[in-house]
């Protein structure tokens, strides 16, 4: 039986997930794959804090050489999180040549090319299925499973936080600010959201998964960036009325031979598989030429599904004579700007005549058409009435464009979400 020295650089959440799953599922993995994991030391900030494992202590350390240079320790598992020194560690942990695992995003992301020149130079693993999307198979996916494909799109539900938010705001009418901090109560979304609300989260995954599937690295800078912060029960509510559920989505596609990666709260057809992805789950869909439409869906987070892919990892590094470095040939300079899809448009009009042929008519200049059109919740007070409309397919230019042209007079807030899947479900 093959026996394997495993460093820990961290035991908050993740961590003890991964120290519990072991001590859970060593005697079967064992016995199905025949090699037994060791966790040899693990380095902590403080020696003293209350953990959810029950680590031994003499393992415990807060020297991070204890683990990078402990000859016994054959295999880095990275839990800390954030850039630095996280990518450091990893950094000097592939340069000695151990294996690394890793479920860090951010660093993978912001320090891509550094931390695989390190693990080819040195000829060490680096594993990271946990970076994306928690348990959901979904690195593995496109760097095992779908290498005969010309990958045309990804487009996912990749952060939970997100997602519970908007299904909630959907199913109760509720205000952004009031689910958001019912999610934090609940401890669902963290005290300082900004990582998961902005987008950023999902655009670190977004860098990694277009990466992987276009073959080029593309650079986290370069994801087009919107959070759901902005987002009214209006919105939410116009949408259904046009038969739309609104999502954070991801969104890496080949056009054209251009690459778009965006990251934005984005309308798509009830009927789109992605639509029924609710609460706190994360689904991927991936359309291919060979395989054609697919959709992978999950837990991306919490102890115990990110464990799952974190110790899958673990089990694969040990089982492979020859580790595999990702098909991934120079970087992406430049990406679409002007992406063509169907926009919702929503914005506060005077009713009275002539602002509609203002509004459909600078839309026109502009080469955008109108595919529908509703009036809601005319106020007899003011006057002032919500106008919305849905484009037929448009350039993301052309519709701003048209936009920054109205009659400031007629119309004011207004707001643009994207509409995604097929125009003929819309
Ligand atoms: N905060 C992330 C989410 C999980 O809400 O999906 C870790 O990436």
């Amino acid at each position: 039986m093959e026996r394997i020295g495993i460093g820990f650089l961290g035991c908050g959440n993740i961590g003890s997930g991964v120290f519990r799953l072991l001590e859970e599922q060593g005697e079967q993995i064992e016995r199905n794959e025949g090699v037994t994991f060791e966790v040899k030391r693990v380095l902590v900030r403080s020696l003293q804090k209350k953990r959810a494992c029950r680590v031994p202590e003499e393992l415990l350390t807060d020297r991070v050489d204890d683990v990078l240079n402990d000859p016994q320790i054959s295999i880095v598992m990275e839990f800390m999180g954030g850039v630095e020194p996280a990518a450091s560690y990893m950094i000097r942990a592939l340069s000695a040549g151990k294996t690394v695992i890793t479920a860090n995003k951010m660093a993978l992301a912001t320090r891509w090319q550094d931390i695989w020149e390190a693990a080819r130079k040195h000829g060490a693993g680096l594993y990271y299925e946990a970076s994306v999307c928690g348990a959901i198979p979904i690195i593995r996916a496109l760097t095992d499973s779908l290498q005969a494909n010309r990958i045309h799109s990804v487009m996912g539900i990749i952060n939970g936080t997100t997602n519970y938010i908007l299904s909630r705001m959907s199913s109760e009418g509720a205000a952004y600010e009031d689910v958001l901090a019912q999610a934090q109560r609940l401890g669902l979304a963290e005290p300082d959201p900004t990582a998961d609300v902005e987008g950023y989260d999902a655009a670190y995954k977004l860098s990694i998964l277009s990466t992987l599937a276009f073959h080029r690295h593309v650079p986290v800078e370069c994801v087009y960036r919107e959070g759901i912060t902005e987002i009214t029960p209006l919105d939410v509510q116009c949408g259904k009325a046009f038969g739309l559920t609104l999502k954070l989505l991801a969104i890496a596609k080949e056009e054209d031979g251009r690459i778009q990666v965006r990251v934005h709260p984005t309308f798509i057809p009830d009927a789109h598989p992605l639509a029924s992805v609710s609460d706190s789950f994360n689904a991927v869909h991936i359309d291919g030429h060979a395989c054609g439409e697919m959709m992978f869906y999950g837990r991306g987070a919490g102890d115990y599904p990110t464990a799952s892919a974190l110790v899958s990892d673990l089990i694969k590094a040990a089982k492979s004579k020859r580790h595999a470095w990702p098909a991934v040939q120079g970087e992406v300079s430049q990406v679409a700007d002007d992406w063509t899809c169907v926009h919702f448009i929503r914005m506060l009009a005077v009713d009275k005549p002539g602002v509609l042929s203002m509004v459909s008519g600078k839309l026109a200049e502009h080469g955008v058409s109108i595919a529908s059109m509703m009036q809601k919740d005319r106020d007899p007070h003011t006057g002032y009435a919500q106008l919305v409309f849905l484009t037929h397919r448009a350039g993301e230019r052309a519709v701003r464009r048209a936009l920054s042209e109205m009659d400031a007079q007629m119309v004011s807030q207004v707001r643009i979400i994207r509409v995604e899947g097929d125009e003929r479900s819309i």
